[in-house]
């Protein structure tokens, strides 16, 4: 069921069409060509009843209580099916209405439970809320008949229940599952009276295909399809509208309330990045915001061997202030430096880098986006002028070509996953470029045109291959590059890649991928009017990351599939607030909008808005903190949010560097591995329990709303200022409004941001200033931000990290659907029981040559370390490829990965690590062999 202040006009909008005039009800109104009768309706006032239409739905026309007159036409038509005419008279009530929608309620009614009072839907029932309006006074049929009234009730899920008795067969899941998420698990079964909804083939819906996205529970009219919470606290009092703690899609939530509780998390219809849909992370794991587990008190000690003691936010926020300037005293003032966090607000980031910057004086501040999508912030800044996505994500409506490089959207960004599949669907066509056969590449009624397998690290070679064969057959679109790019740069970069070196076919030796394929999967893109590249971590996470971006830039360029509606180079970004941590100055070398800390006019504004001298020489990045902290020269650290432990990549090194620090101070809302190694322990808020904005991948600046008090008592911003004072530098705000107002003072990208825009226009796509009051949807769009775009020649150079006879596979790592990152948010909900542990994904050839059984237990061996995992036996994978997913600590992946990273930014190799996996059950042979 949705939200109960959502307004329903029935049928989806039309847009496009020129308006036509009707009369309803005596009343004449101009709507869209296409609009439905029901619609047209509802936007003059006139609820029309109905059942079987939603407005999220196309009209399907099975329950005939929508029923009109209509000048002219024969008998009643159904309105939600029957388009707008020009001239149209429709009567929406008579007598003669009345009587049959009567007669259409009593035949539901008749097999349907009487226990409204005690039913979880009661008050927020469309049957219920039916029957009044067509003022249903009695059933005739009674209730002997046969019924459907003890069909056993589907419990299987761990988020919602279908109960059959309490079904009108609507089919409105069945639709929603279709066509809002487009994973195709429900079918009506059966004819007539024997039609049931039926979940795969009769499996429970735990069993079955269903991915729990919720969009059929939310679609449903009456309480056949319940959240558990709703029916474990019955329904909600009130709501407030915010924004998904979990991944870059950013879905704009309404956080429905009884009292002081959450009772459950129902997509926004008015998001702007969801437009309604969610997935099971956003809509179901949000349990873990109060899970026992939570951090409730400060705790200090002093030394990372010492019991914790828990102590009053005075005491914690002392000894911190007290040990960072004590350590700045002995070391140095650049001895300290802090981490911002991707999961915080943008608020919070930008206070956490003041901080260092103003308070601790110097420029030690980076965050998390350094090891996920730096080489984005390079590559595109450098091409194009701007670290961010040349689109919004409405954008894929109108792409022709999706190009969807190193990126799993159907399991990392679930709903912007389902607007590609709807697009697909439509007839767009899909090239997939990845080592694994990811689960876009064959779904139902979705498959891609070209899947290009490549071996991990060979990224370059593939792109500039593609770029290659649109220059050298002439699908170049060279208007677009004579009038917006750089004619000397195109110059030197046309003759680098017309080399035959950068051939299909010089290149398959490397990359494992056909001339064949490559070649028709770049006419492809280049003959289309609009084609897309979206990409992921598999592009950025490598030793050739910042090359790629400028890779896929060229390609974009060359075929001018940039500034426009359909077309672009789009970062899925991982995280909730990676763009806003990165656009809020949480880089050692740039202040607040990316602007270089070198830049004297640039700071000095900063100087006199913050009354203080900053320093102008760029600070550490992470990896250089932790090498300095093992030289000796790094001693304090202040992490908001963060837990460098799991998520930088060799951890054996991270933990001897944290060891060496004399001080680290930890916010977070659990204890994660990296307190293990803190002496300050401040505890942290959810995003239910504070106010802000989070910037998704789109540029999307949304509010976030606090909803429940902060289990601690403070939210993170308030911390980092209770610090700040502490430090000697007081942040003084009443609330993140007047934090955003400084940074739309300071920001010229964010000129235009104030909580008051966001309130009236729901949210806004940076830049956001005097020449786009309303926000910036599409980038580019008459020149390029920098001026005129810039091939850059991209040379592939392959990663040092290099497969021998000892480590004769790579590892490459990924996620899936139910779990988030390091999993201490989904690991706390029902989503731990969908994923109880990371498994190995391996090629049935190299199981086989290793005797590896599905199953089994094994090592995972590298250079850096090893780690034990269970085999998964999958033709997903290529020979010679590995893959693991990394949410549960146990796992412990980033003991394996290397210390290679992006040569520009410095972004870890993740995704190519070589290792040999051995069964357990012969370490003992793998150890004499290796070690004799
Ligand atoms: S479960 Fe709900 S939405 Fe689905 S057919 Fe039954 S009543 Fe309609
Ligand atoms: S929860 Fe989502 S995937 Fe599962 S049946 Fe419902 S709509 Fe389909
Ligand atoms: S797609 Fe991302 S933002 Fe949306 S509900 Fe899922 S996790 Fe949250
Ligand atoms: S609402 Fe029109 S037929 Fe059901």
């Amino acid at each position: 069921m949705r939200s109960h202040s959502d307004t329903d006009f029935g049928t989806p909008a039309r847009a496009g069409a020129p308006a036509v005039t009707i009369t309803i009800d005596g009343i004449m109104l101009a709507v869209p060509g296409g609009t439905s009768v029901m619609r047209a309706a509802a936007t003059a006032g006139h609820k029309i009843p109905k059942l079987c239409a939603t407005d999220s739905l196309e009209p399907f026309g099975s329950c005939r209580l929508c029923l009109v007159e209509i000048d002219g036409a024969r008998g009643f038509p159904a309105s939600c099916t029957t388009p707008v005419r020009d001239g149209m008279i429709v009567r929406t009530e008579s007598e003669a209405l009345a009587k049959l929608r009567r007669g259409v309620m009593e035949l539901y009614i008749s097999d349907h439970p009487l226990d409204c009072l005690t039913c979880p839907a009661n008050g927020n029932c469309e049957l219920q809320e039916m029957a009044g309006a067509v003022g249903l006074r009695e059933v005739r049929y009674g209730y002997l008949g046969d019924n459907h009234l003890d069909s056993p009730k589907d419990e299987s899920s761990p988020f919602f229940t279908f109960d059959p008795a309490r079904c009108i067969v609507c089919s409105r899941c069945v639709r929603a599952c279709e066509e809002v998420q487009g994973t195709f698990a429900l079918t009506i079964d059966g004819r007539g009276f024997a039609s049931k909804v039926a979940a795969s083939q009769h499996e429970p819906f735990a069993a079955s295909e269903c991915v729990a996205c919720g969009a059929c529970v939310q679609s449903c009219p009456t309480a056949a399809l319940t959240e558990n919470t709703v029916v474990a606290s019955g329904q909600p009092e009130r709501s407030v509208v915010t924004t998904c703690g979990y991944c870059g899609v950013g879905c704009s939530f309404k956080a429905e309330l009884k009292g002081e509780s959450v009772v459950r998390m129902v997509p926004n219809q008015d998001g702007a990045s969801n437009h309604g849909h969610a997935c099971v992370k956003g809509r179901f794991a949000w349990g873990y915001a109060t899970h026992p587990d939570r951090v409730r008190s400060p705790m200090i000690r002093a030394r990372i061997d010492d019991p914790w003691r828990e102590v009053s936010w005075d005491e914690a926020i002392g000894y911190a202030a007290g040990e960072l300037r004590r350590i700045q005293t002995r070391y140095g003032r650049g001895a300290v430096g802090g981490i911002t966090s991707s999961r915080c607000t943008n608020e919070e980031t930008y206070l956490v880098q003041k901080l260092v910057r103003a308070a601790l004086g110097n420029n030690n501040v980076d965050t998390c986006a350094r090891v996920c999508h730096s080489p984005t912030g390079y590559g595109l800044k450098l091409a194009f002028g701007t670290s961010a996505t040349t689109q919004d994500f409405d954008s894929v409506r109108y792409a022709d070509v999706i190009m969807i490089i190193g990126a799993n959207p159907t399991e990392g960004h679930p709903v912007f996953g389902s607007a590609l599949k709807r697009r697909i669907r439509e007839g767009a066509r899909l090239i997939v470029i990845d080592p694994r056969q990811i689960e876009i590449v064959r779904l139902p009624h979705v498959a891609a045109t070209h899947h290009l397998k490549l071996r991990p690290g060979t990224n370059v070679a593939m792109i500039d291959a593609l770029a290659h064969v649109v220059l050298t057959e002439g699908l170049a679109d060279f208007d677009f590059v004579r009038e917006r790019c750089d004619p000397r740069e195109f110059d030197i970069w046309r003759r680098f890649i017309a080399e035959p070196r950068n051939s299909p076919e010089a290149v398959e030796p490397m990359t494992g991928v056909p001339a064949s394929e490559l070649r028709a999967a770049a006419r492809l893109y280049a003959s289309v009017p609009n084609a897309a590249i979206y990409y992921g971590l598999g592009v950025t996470e490598h030793s050739q990351g910042s090359t790629m971006v400028l890779g896929m830039a060229n390609l974009a360029m060359l075929t001018g599939n940039i500034g426009r509606p359909g077309v672009g180079v789009n970062p899925l970004r991982g995280q909730n607030n990676v763009q806003g941590s990165c656009d809020m100055g949480s880089f050692p070398h740039e202040l607040p909008g990316y602007r270089h800390i070198s830049d004297a006019q640039v700071r000095s504004a900063f100087e006199r808005d913050w009354r203080v001298a900053l320093d102008p020489e760029p600070g550490l990045r992470i990896p250089n903190m932790m090498d300095a902290a093992l030289d000796g020269s790094f001693k304090g650290l202040y992490i908001q949010g963060e837990d460098p432990v799991q998520s930088e990549p060799d951890s054996h090194h991270v933990i001897a560097a944290l060891r060496a620090m004399e001080c680290v101070v930890l916010q977070d809302i659990f204890l994660n591995e990296t307190a293990k190694f803190a002496h300050v322990m401040l505890p942290g808020s959810s995003f239910l329990e504070k106010n802000g904005t989070f910037t998704n991948s789109e540029r999307r600046i949304s509010r976030v709303r606090k909803v429940m008090e902060p289990l601690a008592g403070f939210q993170d911003w308030q911390i980092t200022c209770l610090l700040s004072a502490a430090l000697g530098y007081p942040m003084d705000y009443a609330h993140p409004a007047e934090i955003m107002d400084e940074i739309a003072r300071l920001t010229p990208t964010f000129a235009g941001v104030s909580y008051a825009k966001l309130e009236a226009l729901g949210s806004v796509q940076w830049p956001c200033n005097d020449a786009a009051p309303a926000g910036t949807p599409t980038m580019h769009v008459d020149r390029f931000v920098r001026g005129l775009g810039k091939f850059t020649i991209t040379e592939y150079i392959p990663t040092e990290e290099r497969t021998t006879a000892r480590f004769p596979l790579i590892l490459t790592t990924g996620r899936i659907l139910t779990q988030y990152n390091v999993g201490s948010q989904t690991r706390r909900t029902a989503n731990a029981s969908l994923h109880a542990e990371d498994l190995l994904e391996i090629h049935p050839h190299d199981a086989e040559q290793r005797g590896i059984r599905d199953g089994a237990w094994l090592d995972v061996r590298s250079r850096k370390g090893v780690t034990r995992l269970r085999a998964r036996i999958s033709p997903r994978m290529q020979p010679g490829v590995v893959y693991t997913t990394f949410h549960h600590p146990e796992s412990q992946t980033n003991l394996l990965t290397t210390e290679f990273s992006d040569w520009a930014t410095n972004c870890p190799e993740y995704k190519v690590t070589a290792v040999e996996v051995v069964p357990i059950a012969k370490l003992e042979d793998y150890e004499r062999a290796e070690h004799p």
